[in-house]
Parts: structure tokens; sequence; C-alpha cells
């Protein structure tokens, strides 16, 4: 399979070009990058020449020796790209998220889907040995049906983007759609495939409580809700801890990170299996390089045999969708069911759409401004919207269930993908 890079950013020239190199059948064929350093520098790690750089994506999908892209720019340009991409008959690897809204994810699912190419994301964590050995655990039914997963990712390094690029892209909603869960999403898919598929509602607690830059969440504490259990994801940047404890009808397993960190920016130490017949616990193999080798061999058998990838478009709106509903969540204050309705203003306008719903003055994410809610406060003032102090009688507090629940737009509109 001969693969064009569109985005040689940190992930597309550390991880995509070797991960690329490190299988038999494939090779990088193209790169395509506006910023003139990071195509440099990805056509010295591919080996390519300057025929086969590109400053515009469109150029390399012109390209009838590119089978198949990888786009591993940031998110908000992907839809374009990968729509794009799909017109021009070429399979697709799209990093993750998807997109900045279930919308626009959807539209990139349904090209690919017309065309009959393959679009599988970039869910690397189902590539790594740790995860496999959990979920085998899970499979191998040793610890009864999971009840209850307990995700820590409380200390998660901020790491910026490529310098040469724009390298606080992470810290602005209306580039990223979200901060810390919207990049760090790869423990959103892993909870749903952990837990047997995608959540049916969620309650969240979103907030920012360090002092930087941008109007994303720097602390989201999650609770999903599946048909059979439940699972919390507690994710931040910072230096809190980190872990997995899934406890099942008959047994537990946990995942010991080194000094309690957060995995992958510590190695795990040991897993521990703890069930009827008995207690063992094991060093899992090292990450791998992230799982990259795996999902890039994955995706081009997916694509070569016309089978589904393991992780396939469908499941890239599904975590895109899981991590919207929580910013939802948050900034109303109140559970909500999943996945979020083709006509919330979310689903067609990612985070951006949070500023259209009726926001209780108590939420953190109008506090703090998070998703370019700034200056919601001061217009919320004087309407119906403040949450009831404690204890307020009944006859209020439906009213206000009533008016946050309605996903009614503050001041309708038509909203575009
Ligand atoms: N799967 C993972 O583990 C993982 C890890 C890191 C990043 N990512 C994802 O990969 C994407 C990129 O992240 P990054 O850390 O490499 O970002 P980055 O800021 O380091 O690089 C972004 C690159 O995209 C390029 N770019 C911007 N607009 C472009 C366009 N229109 N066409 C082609 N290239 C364009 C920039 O010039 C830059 O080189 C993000 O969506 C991120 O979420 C995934």
């Amino acid at each position: 399979m001969r693969i064009g890079l569109i985005g040689a950013g940190n992930i597309g020239v550390n991880a995509h070009i070797p991960a690329v190199q490190a299988n038999d059948g494939m090779a990088i064929v193209a790169a395509a990058d506006p910023t003139p350093d990071r195509l440099a520098l990805a056509g010295e790690a591919a080996g390519l020449v300057p025929e086969q750089l590109h400053a515009d994506w469109r150029d390399l999908l012109a390209c009838d020796e590119v089978d198949a892209v990888i786009v591993a720019t940031p998110q908000r340009f992907r839809p374009e790209i990968v729509i794009a991409a799909a017109q021009a008959g070429k399979h697709i690897l799209a990093e993750k998220p998807l997109a900045l809204t279930p919308a626009a994810a959807q539209a990139m699912i349904d090209a690919a889907r017309e065309h009959g190419l393959t679009l599988a994301t970039v869910h690397n964590y189902h590539f790594m040995p740790v995860y496999r050995d959990i979920k085998d655990v899970l499979d191998s039914g040793e610890i009864g049906e999971p009840e209850v997963a307990v995700l820590n990712y409380l200390g998660v390094e901020d790491r910026p983007g490529t310098a040469a690029f724009n390298p606080r892209w992470r810290h602005r909603a209306a580039e990223s759609g979200g901060g810390v869960l919207m990049d760090m999403l790869h423990v959103v898919y892993l909870a749903h495939w952990l837990m047997g598929g995608p959540p049916r509602a969620v309650s969240a607690w979103i907030d920012k409580r360090l002092e930087t830059d941008g109007d994303v969440e720097d602390i989201a504490l999650v609770r999903y809700t599946y048909p059979h259990g439940q699972a919390l994801v507690n994710m931040a940047w910072g230096t809190g801890p980190g872990g997995i404890d899934i406890g099942g009808t008959r047994g537990r397993i946990t995942m010991d990170n080194q000094n309690a960190g957060t995995h992958p920016f510590v190695p795990v130490e040991r897993l521990n299996v703890v069930s009827e017949s008995g207690t063992r616990s094991w060093t899992p193999m090292d990450a791998a390089a992230y799982g990259m080798a795996g999902i890039a061999r994955d995706f081009c058998d997916a694509a070569q045999e016309g089978r589904e990838p393991m992780a396939n478009g469908e499941m890239g709106l599904a975590a895109l969708d899981a991590v919207l509903g929580a910013y939802v969540s948050g900034a109303l204050s109140e559970e909500v069911a999943l996945p979020l309705p083709v006509d919330h203003p979310v689903y067609t306008k990612g985070s951006a759409g949070i500023g259209d719903l009726a926001l209780p003055e108590s939420s953190p994410v109008v506090r703090r401004g998070l998703f370019g809610t700034a200056g919601a406060l001061g217009s919320l003032r004087g309407t119906r919207k403040e949450v009831p102090p404690a204890g307020a009688g009944p006859e209020t507090a439906t009213n206000e269930r009533r008016l946050s629940r309605s996903h009614t737009h503050k001041h309708g509109g038509n909203h575009g993908v």
C-alpha cells in the first residue's frame, strides 16, 4: 500500500512514518504540509524526493501512485481533507478525534462508504499490549461481567504542538474542540471497548483550574453509563494519579503504573487479577511505540481484505460524541443521554454549540468561559437560567430541569457542519 502522509507534525513524523516503515508491504510515497520545515522533516524521515513533497494536500490527492492517506493534521482541518480523499478514491487512516463535530464525522463516514473505501481512525491504544491484556481478561470471563471501571489519567502531560506551526492549538476550543478529554479521548474509547459498546448516558464535572492560556478544560471527571455497568474516566493535565481498576461480578483487575503516574507518560508496572481461581500478577509488554505500527498494519489489511478495521469511522464518531456529551453534561450540570441527537447544537457545531444551550450560572464551564462561552455569564443574569439554590421548592426545580434538559437554542438559528 502506497501511502501519502497529510500533516507532518509531531505525530506524523515521529509516529506514523516509523509505524509504516515497520510494516511489510507499506511505504510512504508522498507527504503534504503547508509548514515548510515540517514538510522537509517528513521528506528526510521518509526518504522522499522534492516531487513527492506538497505544500497543498490537494496536490497529494491528485497523485495516482497514492493508494491511501494518513490524515494527521489537527482535527479542524480533517473533514475537508478526508472527504476529498474519499472522492479521490484513497483509503483513509484519520487521526483522532475525527473532527470537531459529530455532523462532520458522519459526513466523513458517509463519503468513505459511498466510495467503497476504508475509513479507519487512529485508536491506537487498542494495539498497546497492556490494554489488550486487560481486554483478554474481561473476555475470558475470569472476573465475571465488568460492573465498574475506574480509569484514572489525572497526570496527563500537556504537550504542545510542533513549534513550527501553532504550538498552542490544543488550548483553543475553536481549533481543538476541547481540552484534555478531547486530546486523550483514547481513554473514552478504551472505556467503550472494555465495557462492551458505546454508553447511553454521561454525567461530568468539567473545569479549568490551572493558570494556563486558552478556553478548554484541563480536568474532566466523567461517568459513562453502559447497558451493563459504569465507567469513571478521570482525566486531567497535571500531576495527579493514574491507573485502572475494574470490578467484575466475580473478581477484579487492576493496572499499577510506575509511581502511580499516568500511562503512557509512565510505564505500567503490573497488572493484577484477583478472582475465584486465585491471584496473579504480571508485567505487560512494553507499550511498543504507542501501538502505531499495529494500527498501520490493521488499516492496510482491512483495506486490502475489504473488512472493517479495528476502529472504523463509526467508532471514531462514538468517541467524539461521548467527549462532547461530557462537555454538555458539565455545562448543564446534569446527566445527558447519548448519542447526542442530530438536531442538538453540539452535534452540528461541536463544543461551539454549548453557548447555544440554556446554561445554569453555576456551571464551571460558564464561570471559566470555556468553549467560547466567555461573556455568557453576563447575558445569563436576569434570565431564568440560574440553578435554584439547594432546597428550592419542587416546582422551581422542575421548571429548571425542563429548561435545561431541553437543548433549546438560546438564539435559534441554523447550524452548519
Ligand atoms: N493517536 C495519538 O496517540 C496521537 C498523538 C498525538 C497527536 N494525535 C493527533 O494528531 C493530530 C496532530 O497532532 P500533532 O501533535 O502532530 O500536531 P502538531 O501541531 O505537532 O502538527 C500539526 C501539523 O499539521 C500541519 N497542518 C496544519 N494544517 C494543515 C493542512 N491543511 N494540511 C496539511 N498539514 C497541515 C501543521 O503544519 C503541522 O505540521 C491531532 O489531531 C492530534 O489529536 C494523535
